[in-house]
């Protein structure tokens, strides 16, 4: 089979490798489509703290099962799936209390075990979701990226009533936007990106109210209308972020975080004492896969409006290189196997 493997930071290689056996517990699938996200990009150039090497990289693929190791039925051979990159340990304390996303000995398949930018992976099988006939295989990988939604807002707890405020317009603000718009039925949507092609998209996913940041203030645009938002998500996630949406939030505001940086944010304790703002962070996603495929199916929300390439796995390397450089063209990229 072929496998996209990152040999060490900077070198990928299409490689021929065996097929993989699948472990007692796990299945194998037979990879069809692959999203790429930016994580996949940090792999390729080495700036992922938690990737060892060789890695095959993948954490958002889409196939059919088509063999199944010990202690898995049999009747599983031919299931359509997607996988949850999520591999926990299921006794340390998060695991306990029904956040395996953080567990002690996480292990995210794509990043810490290889994953799924191959003609075959292996997971184990409780990791692998039925997808229903209503989702086509061309979108299936795309479950994944909006469980990272379904686990922030189940935090946040979006009301009809609230006013929301997203920054960045990337996959991840496009499917905060869909989920706050289509599950929770959020009134007013603003978000605030740089970058006038991704505020288009979000627009198409049900923004109510656009801003480029680049060229105006959030905070002036936002005391123009005198809005001061309820609910926001940094789905930008650069770090002098945080300290605007406390700034901007009404009193008893929730504000979500997702980024990674290693940089630190200048905020006060005031400023989030005083109008008693909640701060909630979310990684990865808790068992949010039957939910999202659910959604999926009902159409509450859409991951078609992210898709803008879909492209051969032998084109990986010009398929990274397009995601990275080209944010205007480009939002979601998948590959096909
Ligand atoms: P992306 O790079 O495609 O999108 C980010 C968007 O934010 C871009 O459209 C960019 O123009 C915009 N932006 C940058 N600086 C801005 C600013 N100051 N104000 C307004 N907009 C700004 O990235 P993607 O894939 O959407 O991911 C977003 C972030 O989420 C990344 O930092 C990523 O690391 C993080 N992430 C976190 C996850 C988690 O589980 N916590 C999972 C996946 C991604």
């Amino acid at each position: 089979m072929n496998s996209v493997v990152i040999q060490e930071p900077g070198k990928l290689v299409i490689e021929q490798r065996a097929l993989p056996v699948p472990a007692a517990g796990e299945v194998r699938v037979r990879v069809s489509y692959a999203g790429i996200c930016g994580s996949d990009v940090h792999i390729y150039h080495g700036h992922n703290p938690f990737a060892k090497y060789p890695r095959v990289i993948g954490h958002e693929f889409f196939g059919h099962i088509d063999s199944v190791g010990e202690g898995v039925e049999a009747s599983r051979i031919g299931e359509r799936v997607v996988v949850d990159p999520v591999v926990s340990c299921g006794h340390c304390y998060p695991c306990s209390i029904g956040r395996p996303n953080v567990c002690a000995q996480l292990q995210v398949i794509g990043v810490h075990r290889d994953g799924g930018f191959s003609d075959y992976a292996c997971a184990p099988a409780k990791n692998a979701y039925v997808v229903p006939a209503a989702i086509p295989d061309k979108l299936a990988s795309m479950v994944e990226p909006f469980t990272i939604a379904a686990n922030i807002t189940a935090f946040l707890k979006p009301t009809p009533q609230d006013t929301a405020l997203i920054y960045g317009a990337g996959p991840m603000g496009l499917t905060v936007i869909q989920v706050l718009k289509g599950v929770y039925g959020v009134q007013k949507v603003i978000v605030a990106d740089r970058i006038d092609e991704r505020l288009q998209m979000a627009q198409a996913s049900g923004a109510d109210w656009i801003i480029n940041n680049s060229e105006r203030s959030v905070a002036d645009e936002l005391a123009a209308e005198g809005v001061r938002p309820t609910l926001i998500v940094d789905a930008a996630c650069h770090p002098a972020i945080l300290q605007e949406a406390i700034l901007l939030a009404s009193p008893a505001a929730r504000i979500g975080m997702m980024g990674f940086s290693g940089e630190p944010s200048s905020v006060t304790q005031q400023s989030i004492t005083s109008k008693e703002i909640s701060l909630f962070s979310s990684r990865l996603n808790s068992h949010r896969f039957p939910q999202v495929i659910e959604w999926m199916e009902q159409g509450k929300i859409a991951p078609e409006k992210l898709v803008t390439h879909w492209m051969p796995a032998g084109e990986v390397e010009a398929a990274l290189t397009l995601f990275e450089k080209d944010q205007r063209s480009c939002c979601k990229v998948l590959l096909t196997f």
